[in-house]
Parts: structure tokens; C-alpha cells; sequence
């Protein structure tokens, strides 16, 4: 093994964490793990890693689940169309491939949601395929071993890392390598500014350290501002419970659930009972709620919040739904969450 690979395995044999999809690395836990994990802290990601490969245990079982059912699994995750990707993907991999993801790297990346990171983590950790898997965390080893000044948030620097990750790989051993390499990312060489160099097994090779940049590698371009936007919901409830409005089924957090809401505007009360009673809905309203936000990767939500109380039919996209319907059924997204903790106990 290399200069590099054989004291980075071994240290990741040492120190590595026992996470559940390191006990069973089918093809199919390797790949949910991943999936979960790009958007995801790993302490925020296990329960809901344990709680899915039971429910759905294989990718047949994940084509034909009913898509809310899936969507409740999911519920707090973010990132939603990460699992409709998912689903499809599993679709095509009880037409085409007998219901076992295929140990190709090609063909593991041409299946919907699954990218360039994906299937190198799949193809080298489930089937020992010699593929790079090259993630924020790998990037930034690099970036740090390398002394490279290159901007990782560049197409061309990602080249670049990945045929660095190609060069140091064992062709032997490409998934501990590829898996300690991510290791490494997320316990000792921390993002900002803050590697534990001292427990670092490449810190005698690293040029970053050497010259004393580690702190400030790797470069990247700050992202854009984030936008903020308006959004005004209204808690209502009746006899039957609490009234959702169901997302539309493309776009943002498609087809999840909702107290019933207008994105881009922030609207008065009274502007709020106009705008209701145009689709049938009559609110006694009472005092307005607190208002809460939520940042996703391009915008952020400011939502004023108001509740009262209404009775009759659900309108047209709409249900009522009882607390254990709203606990157990109706995927409601985070940004919600604020908003729906405020309903309390009649
Ligand atoms: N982050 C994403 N995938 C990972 C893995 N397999 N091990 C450690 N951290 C990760």
C-alpha cells in the first residue's frame, strides 16, 4: 500500500465508529446510508437510517411503498426529493436487475439520484470497485495534505482532488480506503478551521500543516446570500382536528403536508380571512402566533403564523387530520415545525 493509504487504513481500522450500515454493508444499506448522509449529520441520521431499513428491508420493498407512507420516513430529513429519487431508483432496480443494485459503477451512476460520490461509495464499499467517492470531507484531506490553493467549489479542483484520490488508492482495497478518507473528514481533519492534527495519521505528510495553512484550507467561494422569504400560515382547526393543505406534487417539499399557507406574501389577518373565505372557509381567529423561520440551501422562510377555528367540509387539496393522523400519517415539513408545535391540547 501507499505512503499515504496504509497509515490512513490503518487508523480508520482503530478509531473507525460502529455505525449500523458498517455491521450489514449490503449494496442497499451502503447506499441509503449515503443518500441520508449528504445533507445529514450522522448523530441526525441514524435513527432515521435504523427506522427505514427496517420498514423497507430491500429495494423491492422500497419500489412499492406507498410514496406518503415514505415521505413520513423521511419526515425532518430534508431534502425531499432525495427519497422520490430513491423510490425510482429502486423501481428501475426490480425491472431491470432483479431487484439487487448492480455492482457497476456506470450503472449505479445512471440510476435517478445518484451521482458521480454516490456510486463510488456504493461501488467500492459494497463490491470493492476501484472508484474514487469524493465528498466535502475528502475534498478538504486533500485540499489540506496538498497544500493546494484550488477552489473546491470549482468543477476543475474537484477533477484535480479526485485524481489525487484515484493516485493514493489501493486498488485492493478501494472501500476502507474511500470510507476512512471520509473518516478522517468528520472526526480529525475538521472543517472550519479546526483540524485535530495532533491525532491526524497523515500529519507527518501534510503540506498544508507544514506551511502552516491547514487552518485556512481548503478555499472556497462563499455562496450566494440566501434569500428571505415571506410566508404566511394559518393553524385552523375543528372538531375533526387540525386542517393540512397538501403540497403541490412537483417542486419544493412536493406532496408533503401543510397548515394551509401563502408562499411570498405577508399577509395581514384580515387579508388572511379574505383569501379563505374565497375557497369556503369561514375562521374564527384568535390571537396571532409566533412567528418562526427556516433556512433551507437557497432561501429562508419568515413565517407569521396565525390560528382559529373553523368547521365543515375540508377544502378542495385539504383534510383534517387528528393528532395521531398528524403524528402518524401526514409527513409536515421541519419548516413547520414551529408552527405546528403551537397547536395545543383543546
Ligand atoms: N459521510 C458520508 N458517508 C460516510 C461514511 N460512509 N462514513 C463516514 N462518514 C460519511
Amino acid at each position: 500500500m501507499g505512503a499515504v493509504s496504509e497509515p490512513l487504513i490503518q487508523w480508520f481500522e482503530l478509531n473507525r465508529r460502529l455505525l449500523p450500515f458498517r455491521q450489514e454493508p449490503s449494496a442497499y444499506h451502503i447506499w441509503v446510508s449515503e443518500i441520508m448522509l449528504q445533507q445529514t449529520r450522522v448523530s441526525a441520521a441514524l435513527p432515521y437510517y435504523e427506522r427505514f431499513v427496517a420498514e423497507l428491508p430491500d429495494p423491492a420493498a422500497l419500489a412499492a411503498c406507498d410514496p406518503d407512507k415514505l415521505r413520513k420516513l423521511w419526515q425532518g430529513l430534508g431534502y425531499y426529493s432525495r427519497v422520490a429519487n430513491m423510490q425510482k431508483a429502486a423501481q428501475i432496480v426490480c425491472r431491470q436487475y432483479g431487484g439487487q443494485l448492480p455492482a457497476d459503477y456506470a450503472a449505479l451512476r445512471a440510476l435517478p439520484g445518484i451521482g458521480d460520490y454516490t456510486a463510488g461509495a456504493i461501488a467500492s464499499i459494497a463490491f470493492g470497485i476501484p472508484a474514487p467517492a469524493v465528498d466535502g470531507n475528502v475534498l478538504r484531506v486533500f485540499a489540506r495534505l496538498d497544500n493546494s490553493s484550488a477552489d473546491i467549489t470549482k468543477p476543475a479542483a474537484k477533477r484535480e482532488f479526485t485524481a489525487r484520490v484515484l493516485e493514493e488508492m489501493p486498488k485492493e482495497r478501494p472501500g476502507p480506503y474511500n470510507e476512512a478518507l471520509m473518516e478522517l473528514g468528520a472526526l480529525v481533519c475538521l472543517p472550519n478551521g479546526a483540524p485535530k492534527c495532533e491525532v491526524c495519521p497523515l500529519a507527518a505528510q501534510c503540506k498544508g500543516r507544514a506551511a502552516g495553512r491547514a487552518e485556512q484550507l481548503p478555499v472556497k467561494t462563499a455562496k450566494p446570500e440566501k434569500t428571505l422569504v415571506p410566508v404566511t400560515a394559518a393553524l385552523i382547526t375543528g372538531p375533526q382536528g387540525v386542517l393540512l393543505q397538501r403540497r403541490p406534487s412537483k417542486g419544493l417539499l412536493a406532496g408533503l403536508w401543510q397548515p394551509f399557507a401563502f408562499e411570498g406574501t405577508a399577509m395581514t389577518q384580515p387579508e388572511l380571512d379574505a383569501a379563505l373565505r374565497t375557497i369556503g372557509l369561514c375562521v374564527q381567529w384568535q390571537a396571532p402566533l409566533q412567528s418562526t423561520r427556516h433556512v433551507f440551501t437557497h432561501r429562508i422562510w419568515q413565517i407569521s403564523g396565525f390560528c382559529g377555528t373553523a368547521a365543515g367540509p375540508a377544502p378542495e387539496g385539504c383534510v383534517w387530520a387528528s393528532r395521531a393522523e398528524l403524528n402518524g400519517e401526514y409527513a409536515v415539513p421541519s419548516a413547520f415545525a414551529g408552527i405546528m408545535r403551537q397547536w395545543r391540547p383543546e
